[in-house]
């Protein structure tokens, strides 16, 4: 029997709720999973409507444009969520628009 994916808590500071997700999911779609309405418009990386701050916690980042996250948004502590897998349990807020 295959073991389930190591699944990590997730924080999102919008809704101040707390999700699971596994380590083979992406934020956004644990999110959405969720019933949660984060922001997002292309979900493969390229247009940057779900960038967020990573407050706490480690990911790593799924093949993405160029364009959509710069090194130095990554120096300060921004992501995407729609490339990004927990590496552990995180905290993360959309920089997108008002809370929805
Ligand atoms: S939704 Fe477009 S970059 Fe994430």
């Amino acid at each position: 029997m295959a073991r389930a994916p190591k699944s990590h808590r997730v924080t999102i500071v919008n809704t101040r709720q707390v999700i699971d997700c596994t380590a083979d999911q992406t934020i956004l779609e644990a999110a959405i999973a969720a019933g949660i309405d984060y922001p997002y418009a292309c979900a493969t990386g390229n247009c940057g409507t779900c960038t967020s701050r990573l407050e706490h916690g480690k990911v790593t980042l799924l093949p993405r444009g160029d364009a959509s996250l710069s090194a130095q948004q990554i120096k300060a502590g921004q992501t995407l969520a729609c490339r990004a897998q927990p590496r552990s349990d995180l905290t993360v807020s959309w920089l997108s628009g008002a809370e929805r």
